[in-house]
C-alpha cells in the first residue's frame, strides 16, 4: 500500500524528545527522559556540554544559571557559571529546576524509577537510560546529541566513541548526530568514518532561499552552506519551524538524500497541535523536535 506519508523513508515523522519532556518536567534531566519514553517518543534528544574535568553532560546552555539552583550553592567563577569551570562532582549537586511555563516537577501519573531523578546526568547516564528501554522492551529508541558549539575536535571525538562504546554506533535506528556548526559536521562525519561508526549526521540552521537555490545558514560561521554542499557531509537538516519549511524545500532536501526534521514543535493545546502539524506533515517533514511528546504522538494518532 502506498504510504501515508511523504517523508524520505515512507514511515511515520520522527518525535524527538526535545530536552526530554521539557514540557512537562524540569529539561535535560534522567526523570524527563523517562517521561519521554513512557509516552512514545522515538528519540531522545541530549544537548551536551562539557565539564572541568572533561564529562560530557546533558545540558543547553553553556552556564549552568537558567536550568539550575547553582547560585543559591557556588560563587559565580570568572565572573559566571558556565558548566567548563565546574567538575561533574559540584554539577551532581546541583538539582534541576522547572523552567517553561508549563514544566514542573510532577507529572499525573508518572513515578520516575531512578532516586534522584532531576540531577544533571551524564551523557552515559543518557544513553544508559535509552539502553536499558530497548532492552527491556525490544524498542529501538534512538538518541540525537547535539555537539553545542563552539564544539572542538577533543569534544566531536568524545561524542563519537562514547556513542560507539554503547552500541549507538550505527545500529540502533533514529540515532543522529547534530551540530549548528557546518564545519563541525563535516568534522563529525570524517572523525565516523575514522573511528568505524555510522550514524547519521544532521547539520542544523535556518532554510534560506538563495534565488536559484536552497541553503541552510550556519549559525556558528554566519555562512551559509548550499543544501547541494551539505549533502556532501550531512545526511540531514535540522530546520527552525517558524521560516518556509514547506513542501518545496523538503522535495529539495529529499531530492539530494537529505530528511529534514523541524524544531521546535511546542503548541500549546491539542488543537493548536494539530493545525500547526498538518501542514508540515503534507510537506514531508521527517521528523519533529518537540517539548511535547505526548501532543506528538496524538497528533500522529489522528493523522
Ligand atoms: O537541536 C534542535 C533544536 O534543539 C535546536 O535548538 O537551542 O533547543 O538546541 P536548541
Ligand atoms: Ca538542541
Amino acid at each position: 500500500a502506498a504510504s501515508l506519508y511523504n517523508t524520505l523513508d515512507g514511515n511515520a515523522p520522527l518525535i524527538v524528545a526535545h530536552r526530554g519532556a521539557s514540557g512537562y518536567l524540569p529539561e535535560h534531566t534522567l526523570g524527563g527522559y523517562e517521561l519521554a519514553l513512557e509516552m512514545g517518543a522515538d528519540v531522545i534528544e541530549p544537548d551536551l556540554q562539557m565539564t572541568a574535568d572533561g564529562v560530557l553532560v546533558a545540558m543547553h546552555d553553556a552556564t549552568l544559571a537558567r536550568t539550575t539552583n547553582v547560585e543559591a550553592l557556588f560563587a559565580p567563577r570568572n565572573g559566571d557559571y558556565r558548566v567548563s569551570d565546574f567538575t561533574l562532582a559540584e554539577i551532581k549537586s546541583l538539582t534541576v529546576e522547572p523552567t517553561g511555563a508549563t514544566a514542573s516537577t510532577d507529572y499525573p501519573g508518572f513515578a520516575p524509577t531512578m532516586a534522584d531523578p532531576y540531577k544533571v546526568p551524564t551523557f552515559q547516564e543518557v544513553m544508559d537510560l535509552v539502553a536499558a528501554h530497548n532492552a527491556a522492551t525490544g524498542a529501538g529508541i534512538g538518541i540525537y546529541p547535539e555537539a553545542k558549539t563552539p564544539n572542538s575536535l577533543a569534544m566531536n571525538r568524545q561524542i563519537l566513541e562514547e556513542m560507539k562504546s554503547n552500541g549507538f554506533d550505527g545500529s540502533v535506528p533514529n540515532t543522529f548526530v547534530q551540530t549548528f556548526s557546518h564545519e563541525g559536521a563535516r568534522q563529525l562525519a570524517a572523525l565516523q568514518t575514522e573511528i568505524g561508526m555510522d550514524n547519521a549526521i544532521a547539520a542544523l540552521g535556518y532554510a534560506l532561499d538563495l534565488g536559484d537555490g536552497f541553503g541552510v545558514y550556519d549559525a556558528t560561521t554566519g555562512s551559509v552552506t548550499a543544501l547541494e554542499d551539505l549533502a556532501g557531509f550531512a545526511d540531514g537538516l535540522g530546520l527552525y519551524l517558524g521560516y518556509d519549511l514547506d513542501a518545496t524545500f523538503i522535495a529539495a532536501a529529499h531530492e539530494l538524500g537529505l530528511s529534514v526534521h523541524g524544531w521546535t514543535f511546542r503548541p500549546r493545546t491539542d488543537e493548536a497541535a494539530w493545525e500547526m502539524f498538518l501542514p508540515w506533515i503534507e510537506a514531508g517533514m521527517d521528523g519533529f523536535f518537540t517539548d511535547y511528546a505526548q501532543r506528538g504522538v496524538d497528533v500522529l494518532d489522528r493523522y
